[in-house]
């Protein structure tokens, strides 16, 4: 197996540098959602309502500046399909020319806007219609599709239709399970957490798979016809599903409902969106735990940084010749010393993988801001810490050094110590 290299690597010009955000997780007050609903329900395993968030919905422009200063030269963000589109058919003009703005803003501070146009949230009617599960879903993303092009059109190039499928197609999972066993079986299952956790077994619903790969290649027909020089793709939350000795076809059975799949629905992408964050063992019997006395972050993965460079092989070996756009990658910790310490080796095993030919065209470090996760606002993946009364902002140490290296456009070899490359 060949060992971190240690050379630095130049980044070509182009290569998109930033960070990332979605906008439930952000904005605030997305109260036509269908997870605002959720949030505020009784039958829920949220711990805590998102509220106002960050406040970006107001504060944008200075997230903006502050991505602009820092260094970089690309931000990813997504638009909310609940505002544009809160009730059916019935768009909101304000929230198109809301959007307008922010992709105009992008632009003039020089951030190349990759946005993505569903990042797990729909609007409630959406969710009341059956969401994923209807059998016109895949019509209704169009539509919204169709109606997002007027965003699009202020200078987007770079988007992706639907942030981690995967997760979509789990989540629905989960929540069967939930009704049929109660909420306190799936609690703390959240997103890439499931995989490792007691509801191992359960795998993405095949019905919603199915409608989102539809959905998918709906919206992709549309953003292609409007003949904008679009480029399409969509993300995936890569598991890094590591076999251990004897485990290797449980391991890729395992994997293909829950992100092959996905990955092979991209092959007539421009470009498919890498998220990893940690790695899963997978044993002769299932998943594995986390490997005792292994450091955790706040989510309770594995620090794993390594797990990038292994996204990036495994993306392209399914899908050869795809360009490749880390869109995710970070870790929610207090300790910003150990974000530093965790994208470091995170960007050394993605030079290495880019060394080795791999077709890698940008890095969005999730996230840009400390942002709600899903349920609670406990883990921290932010660069910019949010003081959550006054919404102030305050860059950390890891964004200063992240916006450095993107000035630089150089990823600097591995960090001493760090092991050697492991391909499971
Ligand atoms: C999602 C983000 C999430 C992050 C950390 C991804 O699953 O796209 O919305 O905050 O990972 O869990």
């Amino acid at each position: 197996m060949k060992p971190s290299a240690e050379s630095e690597l130049v980044l070509p010009e182009s290569f998109l540098m930033g960070a990332a955000t979605s906008a439930h997780q952000v904005e605030g007050n997305n109260v036509s959602s269908d997870w605002w609903a959720l949030e505020n329900s009784s039958d829920t395993f949220v711990t805590e309502p998102s509220g106002d968030a960050a406040d970006s919905f107001h504060r944008w422009p200075e997230d903006m500046d502050l991505l602009r200063d820092l260094g970089f030269n690309a931000y990813r963000f997504s638009i909310e399909w609940a505002r544009i589109e809160p009730e059916r058919g019935r768009v909101s003009k304000a929230a198109v020319a809301h959007y307008r703005a922010m992709v105009r803003g992008a632009l003039e501070r020089g951030l190349t806007p990759v946005v993505t146009l569903h990042h797990f949230t729909s609007p409630r009617w959406f969710g009341e219609h059956g969401g994923w599960a209807a059998p016109d879903a895949a019509e209704l993303f169009a539509a919204y599709t169709r109606t997002a092009l007027d965003v699009l059109r202020a200078g987007v190039r770079h988007v992706a239709t639907i942030n981690e499928p995967n997760m979509v197609a789990l989540m629905y999972a989960i929540r069967r399970h939930a009704a049929e066993h109660g909420w306190s079986g799936a609690a703390g299952a959240g997103e890439n957490g499931a995989a490792a956790g007691g509801l191992g077994a359960v795998e993405p619903a095949a019905d919603i798979t199915q409608s989102l790969i539809r959905a998918h290649r709906a919206a992709s027909t549309v953003l292609k016809a409007a003949d904008l020089g679009l480029q399409v793709g969509w993300t995936v939350a890569n598991q890094v599903y590591q076999a251990e000795p004897g485990a290797r076809r449980t391991a890729d059975a395992y994997a293909r409902p829950r992100e092959d799949v996905f990955l092979e629905a991209a092959r007539e992408d421009d470009w498919i969106g890498v998220q990893a964050y940690t790695r899963h063992l997978i044993g002769p019997g299932g998943p594995l735990p986390v490997p005792e006395g292994a450091e955790t972050t706040l989510t309770g993965w594995e620090f794993y940084p390594e797990a990038l460079g292994e996204a990036v092989r495994h993306t392209a070996r399914l899908l050869p010749g795809i360009p490749i756009l880390v869109t995710e990658n970070g870790i929610a910790t207090g300790d910003d010393e150990r974000r530093i310490a965790y994208t470091a080796r995170a960007l050394a095993s993605l030079a290495d993988a880019m060394r080795d030919g791999i077709d890698v065209r940008g890095y969005l470090h999730w996230s840009a801001l400390d942002n709600y996760e899903w349920g609670t606002y406990r883990p921290t993946f932010g660069l910019i810490a949010v003081d959550p009364r006054t919404f102030a902002r305050t860059p950390k140490q890891s964004a200063h050094w992240l916006g450095a290296l993107a000035r630089s456009r150089r990823i600097p070899g591995a960090p001493a110590g760090v092991p050697a490359l492991r391909l499971g």
